[in-house]
């Protein structure tokens, strides 16, 4: 097994070409990122239905011209199989992380949410299969546990799923597991659980719960907490989902892949306790955030109560080990928000 930074130091010699779906996002638009940093090809596939152009002008910011000169973006939608044949064509590497992401944007629209993820899942699994490509890495999700209540999480013992995005991020692994089977095609999918960090976007109803708060908090506005604050999560910061992305596609063990895994810290944060966190980080420069205190309404239909990830699969099996805990990953987050939303 190949560790993370020599694994990255391997990449910078040897070029290969990647699709990366959902780009403009905020995974994705990390993902590319790091693989330009890296000195490699990227074929970027994005409809802009959640994600921006704006990413790309950071993206662009943070890597040379050179780097930049290998990214070659198509503006597409992954409901259409040509575009994804389009999109895999002459890639070595699939990172699949376009979808609707959101609990309740399924609830209130499960029928658009059913043909991004699973309609667009399977023909980027078509699509991939025919160009041959190595492999096909996708992202799974921490919901598919659904109503399980076993703690920490392990892989193959999972519950009912609890919305329609939790049955499509489902019936994503059931695909991907068929086609390893049928086709004998490489795939891995990355459950991830609430993965945060630089990019995500902090507006719109659906907008994930830290760039919601820090944004709410720099604008002095009211903090919200579904339910009692006492709901947990196991938060990653995306350095972690990056380096899980990467693994998953180069590793040569042949038992790791037609696998899923968690990607997470094995770390659990009550949504009162990440209140305090993002507070605190911020309070040290507007001072007065040091008093605020957070409103609490209505539990969320849909959200699980508890979330912890064991992360001894993907470590034991891709050599996975998180550089970031929470408070690695929101003192870096958070840095780069101040400058993002008051800049
Ligand atoms: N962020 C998390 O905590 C988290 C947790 C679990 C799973 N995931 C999964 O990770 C992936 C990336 O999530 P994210 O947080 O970066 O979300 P995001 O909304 O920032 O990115 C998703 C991207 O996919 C694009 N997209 C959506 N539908 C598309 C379509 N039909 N055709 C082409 N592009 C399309 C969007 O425009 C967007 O740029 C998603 O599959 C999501 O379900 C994310």
């Amino acid at each position: 097994m190949i560790p993370y930074e020599t694994l990255k130091q391997s990449l910078m010699i040897r070029q290969s070409t990647w699709l990366v779906t959902g780009v403009a996002g905020f995974i994705g638009s990390n993902l590319l990122e790091t693989l330009l940093t890296l000195n490699q090809q990227v074929i970027g596939l994005d409809n802009f239905s959640t994600g921006h152009a704006f990413n790309f002008e950071k993206v662009k910011d943070a890597v040379s011209a050179e780097q930049w000169s290998r990214f070659h973006f198509m503006e597409g939608n992954i409901r259409d199989l040509e575009t994804c044949r389009r999109g895999c064509k002459g890639v070595d590497y699939v990172l699949h992380q376009a979808a609707l992401g959101s609990v309740p944007r399924s609830l209130t629209d499960p029928i658009t949410t059913n043909e991004s993820n699973i309609t667009g899942h399977l023909n980027m699994l078509v699509a991939a299969r025919d160009a041959d490509v190595k492999r096909f890495v996708y992202a799974a999700s921490s919901s598919t546990y659904g109503d399980h209540p076993g703690l920490p999480k392990v892989e193959d013992r999972i519950g009912n799923p609890l919305s329609p995005y939790a049955v499509t991020k489902l019936v994503n692994e059931h695909y991907a597991g068929v086609f390893a089977r049928c086709y004998d095609f490489k795939t891995i999918g990355l459950r991830y659980f609430n993965i945060f960090g630089r990019r995500q976007d902090p507006n719109g109803a659906y907008a994930a719960v830290i760039p919601r708060w820090v944004s709410a908090m720099i604008h002095k506005e009211e903090v919200l907490i579904n339910g009692d604050g006492e709901t947990s999560r196991d938060f990653c910061y995306i350095d972690n989902a990056v380096q899980a992305n990467l693994l998953a596609a180069t590793t040569d063990n042949p038992d790791a892949t037609d696998q899923v895994y968690n990607i997470a810290v094995g770390d659990r944060t009550t949504l009162n306790q990440l209140f305090s966190k993002i507070r605190d980080i911020l309070a040290d420069d507007i001072a007065y955030l040091s008093d605020i205190s957070p409103s609490y309404r209505a539990f969320r239909p849909g959200d699980v109560r508890h979330s912890l990830a064991n992360i001894e699969k993907a470590n034991r099996l891709l050599g996975y080990q998180p550089t970031h805990n929470i408070d690695q990953g929101l003192a870096e987050a958070m840095t780069w928000y101040v400058e993002d939303l008051t800049g």
